[in-house]
């Protein structure tokens, strides 16, 4: 076991210094723009910490990245009190605790000089009490801005996960208006001066502010960011107090349906099932455990694209407990019907429609839906199904290689129907009994971060729709954005 986290812990240290080379050997004259310092801000699944992340880092002697709770504007040294304790953050390289490896595991993990400036402390850890002899240190908009972590960059591309705890109720707090909010993350150099920064982010409104940009385009041309299994989540749920067996094996995400699509997923993994017992029939089910009900997630589809008439895929697959026949599917379709109403795009647009085409008909929901029996029945509400090229895979190389060879080697690049990436692993039965590998976001966090760093450095541009687990872990989104700001050629 001790042999085995060493192992684990050494292959997570080198990961920055490989992803380092390969940027260099990826954009070696790309110009300055190509070689931009960008920063990101992102959640770990398990333990739900900020994690910060760029590239094209100069990383120099005195540089910092800076974690804050309000937007910063200025940074000035500031003398602070010989002597205050500091909580240090518990993961040193050679600590050999339980919990600290396991601390190590998580998103991104690299050891450098971080300091939890407010003594932030892991949960289920006992921060050592550092002593820093106190001299001067950075704060922020005159001190009324609250820094809180602080890390010194060592090379130009990481990832960290900070101990930071990210409070969900900051994300129950956003609306179809919201942009930044919560954290924000700068890199400054020894003089203060802030050479990059980013937030932590809603993107409501992506089609809809970039109406015209986008207009042109069809959904098989543009990134279009997605979750996997959208309906797998549980409302107020904190996986640090009630993770079980089941919850570990069956939630997939942190946001509700809203949340996802406030923060910019436009596409949905829908796996209804039937459960005839109940008064409400349609439920998500993640492989055989009934989540949540259809019709929330339906309403606050409804609710999201009535607000900001954004456009939404709606992929229902799957269906557990409909029996041979299709008598349920017409149940189904039937309330969806009912449910959606006049959301519904309708099929004869095709999926060669362009966004445009789509807006004018003042329609938002495609509903499609992955059984052609059923699709044909229905020429007036259901699209075929999207292809979801799924690997079922059981870790990162095995992921990787998958991920690569489905987009080098695409044979449906000139079909308009939009393919699906699945960039999630998936557990095999007998591993879930025996909890091999942890649960989900366990095994999100052994991805996600990868997975950002393939789409923004490799695959994006030409990616079409990419579904992960635990989506806030991700920099999908960015990513998606800022390929689809290129392709309106701006
Ligand atoms: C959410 O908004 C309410 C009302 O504005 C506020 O009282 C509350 O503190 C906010 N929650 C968080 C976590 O910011």
């Amino acid at each position: 076991m001790r042999q085995l986290q060493l192992v684990f812990i050494l292959a997570l240290c080198i990961c920055p210094a490989i992803w380092a080379q390969q940027l260099d050997t990826l954009a070696p004259d790309s110009g300055p723009d190509g070689r931009q310092l960008k920063l990101w801000l992102t959640i770990s699944a398990r333990k739900r910490f900020v994690e910060i992340s760029w590239k094209n880092a100069p990383a120099r002697d005195g540089d910092q990245v800076l974690l804050t709770i309000q937007d910063p504007h200025t940074f000035e040294l500031q003398s602070v009190p010989t002597g205050t304790p500091l909580a240090g953050f518990a993961k040193s390289r050679n600590s050999d605790s339980e919990s600290e490896s396991e601390e190590s595991s998580g998103s991104g993990a690299d050891q450098v000089a971080f300091v939890p400036i407010h003594g932030y402390t892991t949960p289920g850890t006992v921060a050592k009490a550092d002593v820093i002899p106190m001299r001067q240190q950075w704060g922020s908009n005159g001190g009324n801005n609250q820094i809180v972590a602080a890390i010194k960059p060592s090379q130009s591309a990481q990832w960290f996960t900070t101990g930071v705890p990210f409070d969900y109720a900051l994300s129950r707090n956003v609306t179809t208006h919201s942009d930044c909010y919560g954290y924000w993350a700068s890199y400054i150099d020894d003089h203060g001066r802030i050479l990059a920064k980013t937030c932590i982010r809603a993107h409501p409104r992506w089609m809809t502010n970039w109406h015209s940009g986008l207009g042109d385009l069809r959904l098989r041309d543009l990134f279009i960011p997605g979750t996997h299994d959208s309906g797998s989540y549980r409302p107020n749920f904190d996986p640090l107090l009630r993770e079980s067996l089941v919850t570990k094996y069956a939630l997939t995400q942190d946001d509700d349906i809203r949340g996802q699509l406030l923060h910019g997923a436009r596409y949905l993994d829908i796996r209804v099932g039937f459960y005839r017992p109940s008064e409400e029939k349609f439920f998500i089910y993640h492989g055989i455990t009934k989540q949540r009900p259809l019709k929330e997630v339906i309403q606050q589809v409804k609710d999201f694209v009535q607000e900001t008439n954004e456009i939404v895929i709606f992929g229902l697959k799957s269906f557990p407990w409909f029996g041979k026949n299709l008598a349920v599917h017409h149940l189904l379709v039937a309330y969806l019907r009912e449910q959606f109403g006049d959301f519904i795009v309708h099929p004869s647009l095709t999926w060669h429609a362009t966004l445009r085409d789509i807006w004018k008909r003042q329609q938002n929901v495609i509903l499609a839906y992955d059984k052609s029996e059923v699709v044909q029945q229905y020429p007036d509400l259901l699209f075929s199904g999207v292809d979801q090229r799924w690997g079922n895979v059981q870790s990162w190389p095995r992921l990787e290689r998958h991920l690569r060879y489905i987009n080098d080697f695409d044979v449906s690049r000139f079909s308009s129907r939009p393919v699906v990436d699945m960039a999630e692993l998936t557990p095999e039965t007998w591993d879930v009994i025996l909890d091999k590998d942890g649960g989900l976001r366990k095994m999100a966090d052994n991805v996600n971060w990868r997975i950002s760093q393939l789409y923004r450095d490799e695959l994006g541009e030409h990616a079409n729709i990419v579904a992960a687990d635990f989506i806030r872990g991700t920099t999908l989104v960015e990513t998606a954005l800022e390929m689809n700001r290129k392709k309106m050629g701006h």
